[in-house]
């Protein structure tokens, strides 16, 4: 049986990053009750899909999910155990922004069931938070740990960026080194990118040339191996056992529904292996509407096999042990052999590199990552 998650889109921000472009808005007042039976309405929509399978992880995501009540997070979280059984220690994610850190609020949400924290921090760096718009400060961010652990998680995730606007080499290190002081289990490592439909991108800041981005990582990934925080991903690492299980989920090519504004899902049918993707209404209001009445796909596409295998290496390939090649088949439904003429040309190319059974990219097609997975684009 293919795994199977579930991921939560709340779409709220007390401000627009200039950076950002996920689906999150910035509202005078959340409808926080009306939004939490949409979910549940919209999960309920989707369950003839999934029908006999349990959940694997849950991830709420944003926007800033912090910013709801642990009560309704509470009443989420039930509300998703009522229509879909767990599996035994699933993991249970909730993005938290430091400007929303309250610690009653967050006993509240780790007593509702969240087992994981992901901290969107970005920077300890004063000038560096205040270039990123984000409306927490040093002090608030230094204080994520303690409010964590004191809420009772012992598992969260803090994410960081770098490449930030004029930042130097040492900058970036600091950064680094803050965050492995506060002994976080995950690190999420970012390089800053601009995105369309962002005021970065409009008015773009100056950022490290390409030979300073180059020198940060390659520092940056010796300092986290140093503490022990091993690279699994292109941008995560974490401490042994501790690798975040939504995110593999999606690398892996499991299935996952999505409910929530914007909110993308995978699921295979079992009956013919056929493997379709939908997609929720982006604007709030459009999605409510549209759950109410019984129609919260806003699109779904039924992949055809040159679409399987691309988005199956795009996904796996950013698995830096990379995957048993019987994954292959067993995600998708399809035969090895369809992989040939990427593998030997990626081969001969000295851009991927078997392992007994394990295929995964060469430090060189680690390096040319998009190249790699080139090889795998449709004709
Ligand atoms: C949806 S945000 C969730 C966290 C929360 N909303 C916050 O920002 O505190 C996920 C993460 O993506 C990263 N991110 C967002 N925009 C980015 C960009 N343009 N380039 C690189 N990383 C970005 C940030 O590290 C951010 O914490
Ligand atoms: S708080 Fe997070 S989701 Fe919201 S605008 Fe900023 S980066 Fe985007």
């Amino acid at each position: 049986m293919i795994p199977l998650a579930l991921y939560v889109h709340i779409p709220w921000c007390i401000r627009k990053c200039p950076y950002c472009d996920f689906n999150s808005h910035t509202a005078a007042e959340l409808p926080e009750q009306a939004y939490i039976q949409a979910l549940l309405t919209d999960l309920a929509s989707e369950l003839p899909y999934i029908w006999g399978r349990k959940l694997e992880s849950i991830f709420i995501g944003g926007g800033t999910p912090s910013l709801f009540s642990a009560a309704g997070i509470d009443e989420l979280l039930c509300g998703i155990r009522a229509l879909l059984p767990f599996r035994p220690n699933i993991e249970i994610t909730l993005e938290a922004n430091p400007r929303t850190f309250e610690q009653a609020k967050f006993k509240g949400f780790r007593e509702a069931g969240i087992n994981r924290l992901s901290m969107g921090l970005q920077s300890f760096n004063p000038q560096h938070l205040q270039a990123l718009g984000r409306v927490h400060n040093q002090a608030e961010a230094l204080m994520a740990a303690d409010i964590a652990r004191h809420a009772g998680f012992t598992n969260f995730n803090l994410d960081l960026m770098f490449g930030l606007p004029q930042q130097t080499l040492s900058q970036a290190l600091a950064d680094l080194q803050q965050a492995i002081q506060l002994q976080p289990t995950h690190l999420s490592w970012y390089q800053l990118t601009l995105e369309p439909n962002t005021l970065f991108y409009k008015q773009p800041p100056v950022l490290p040339d390409e030979d300073l981005l180059v020198d940060m990582q390659l520092v940056g990934q010796a300092l986290l191996a140093q503490h022990g925080y091993q690279q699994y991903e292109v941008s995560a690492y974490s401490q042994p056992q501790y690798q975040c299980v939504h995110n593999r989920n999606y690398w892996e090519f499991g299935d996952y529904i999505g409910i929530g504004a914007g909110a993308h899902g995978k699921y295979t049918n079992p009956a013919d292996q056929s493997i379709h993707r939908y997609q929720k209404p982006r604007q709030p209001a459009d999605y409510m509407q549209r759950v109410q009445q019984g129609q919260a796909r806003s699109q779904t596409t039924t992949l055809v096999t040159a679409d399987i295998i691309f988005e199956f290496m795009l996904n796996a390939l950013r698995l830096q042990s990379g995957f048993p090649l019987s994954l292959f088949t067993e995600r998708t439904g399809l035969a090895l052999e369809l992989l040939s003429n990427g593998l030997q040309q990626g081969m001969q190319r000295g851009l991927l590199e078997l392992d007994g059974s394990w295929l995964k990219p060469s430090p060189l097609g680690w390096q040319f990552l998009n190249t790699t997975i080139q090889l795998f684009l449709p004709d």
